[in-house]
C-alpha cells in the first residue's frame, strides 16, 4: 500500500467503528496489510487477520453478539475466575461487560508501544460486580499489533480494594484451525493437566505431541512460556509466548457437546480449538495497591520455521 513502516501513523491505523449492534469496535492495522478488531463488549478480539487478510481466529457463525451473552469465538477474557465455581458465573463477568478505552493508561515498557499500533482498555468494577464479587479492581487491557502482524494482549489488573483479593484468569483463545484432525500442540508433553472431564482429576501427559480424536477440556500446569499448535493441512503454527501465565487450557467441545451450545454450530468443533495462556491452580493474589501483569503474543509462523528455532527460544516474551 506504499506505506513504510517508517512513516506509518500508528495512531492513525487505530479505528473506531460500530458493530451491527452499534457497539463501539476498534480496529487495528499494519503497514502491510495485517489486522485486529477489538470489540468494547468484553474487550474480546473478534478477528486477527494476516497480511493476505485470512481470518486466524475462529468466531462460530451462530455467536451472539449481544450482552450479557459472551461472544462465541475470538479472545474472551476470563476474569475474575476461568472456569465455573461458587456464585461467579462461567469464566467470570469480564467478558459480559462493556470496557472504556483508557486515554491515559498507566506506562508500559516501550517495546509494548512502539512499532505497534493498540488500543488501551479498560474495566472498573461496578456496583453490580461487587454484589457478586466483592473486591474493586482496574482491569486494563491493551490489544497491540506489530508490524509483523504478532497480536499481544497484556494485562494489568490492580487491587484498589482495602483489602487483598485472588483471582483466576485466561485469555481464552479460539484458534481457527483447517481441520482438528490434522492439529498438533507441542510444549505441553510431560506436564501434569487437570481434567474438566474427570472432575478436575490430575493427570500426567504422555504422548510426544497432543492431538485430538475426542472432546478434550484440561488445565495443563505449569507449562513453557513459549507452545506451538501446528496445522498440519495449512503448513502454518501458531506461537504462543506468555508470560505470567503460567497455565495452558485446551478445549475443543466435538460432537456431542457442540450440538448442546446454541451459539455454536454442530460441525464447527472441526475448525476450532482453544488453547489459553491462563493461571488457574495458583490463583493470582493482590494485596492492596498491587499489579499483576500477564502478557501474551500471538504469531503464526510456516510450518517448516518452526520446530527447530522453538526449541531454542523457551523463555518466552
Ligand atoms: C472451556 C471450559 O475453557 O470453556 C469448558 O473448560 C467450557 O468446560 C468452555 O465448556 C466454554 O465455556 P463457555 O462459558 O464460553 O460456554
Amino acid at each position: 500500500m506504499g506505506h513504510s513502516a517508517a512513516v506509518w501513523d500508528y495512531r492513525a491505523a487505530t479505528e473506531i467503528t460500530k458493530d451491527w449492534n452499534g457497539i463501539d469496535q476498534i480496529v487495528l492495522r499494519t503497514p502491510r496489510g495485517a489486522s485486529a478488531r477489538v470489540s468494547l463488549h468484553g474487550a474480546q478480539v473478534t478477528s486477527w487477520r494476516n497480511e493476505q487478510g485470512e481470518e486466524l481466529l475462529f468466531t462460530s457463525s451462530k455467536a451472539i453478539f449481544k450482552a450479557p451473552k459472551a461472544i462465541r469465538g475470538g479472545i474472551p477474557v476470563c476474569f475474575p475466575q476461568f472456569g465455573n465455581c461458587g456464585s461467579l458465573e462461567q469464566h467470570g463477568f469480564a467478558r459480559n461487560r462493556m470496557w472504556t478505552i483508557d486515554d491515559n493508561p498507566p506506562p508500559l515498557h516501550a517495546n509494548d508501544s512502539s512499532g505497534k499500533s493498540f488500543i488501551d482498555l479498560l474495566l472498573k468494577s461496578s456496583e453490580e460486580d461487587i454484589k457478586c464479587w466483592p473486591h474493586s479492581f482496574e482491569f486494563r487491557l491493551r490489544v497491540a499489533l506489530s508490524t509483523d502482524g504478532d497480536l499481544s494482549l497484556i494485562s494489568r489488573v490492580r487491587n484498589i480494594n482495602g483489602k487483598p483479593f485472588s483471582f483466576s484468569f485466561a485469555h481464552h483463545t479460539y484458534l481457527l484451525v483447517s481441520d482438528i484432525s490434522e492439529i498438533r500442540i507441542e510444549g505441553l508433553e510431560t506436564l501434569d493437566y487437570l481434567d474438566n472431564l474427570f472432575q478436575k482429576e490430575r493427570f500426567t501427559e504422555q504422548g510426544d505431541a497432543i492431538t485430538f480424536e475426542s472432546e478434550v477440556d484440561r488445565v495443563y500446569l505449569g507449562s513453557p512460556n513459549i507452545i506451538a499448535v501446528l496445522d498440519h493441512e495449512r503448513k502454518r503454527t501458531f506461537v504462543i509466548r506468555k508470560e505470567g501465565l503460567p497455565d495452558v487450557a485446551v478445549w475443543n467441545p466435538w460432537e456431542k457437546k457442540s450440538k448442546a451450545m446454541v451459539d455454536f454450530g454442530d460441525e464447527e468443533y472441526k475448525q476450532m480449538l482453544c488453547v489459553d495462556g491462563a493461571v488457574i491452580e495458583k490463583p493470582v493474589s493482590l494485596k492492596p495497591g498491587e499489579e499483576w501483569t500477564g502478557r501474551l503474543q500471538l504469531s503464526v509462523v510456516p510450518s517448516s520455521f518452526c520446530s527447530d528455532r522453538l526449541g531454542l527460544d523457551r523463555s518466552g516474551l
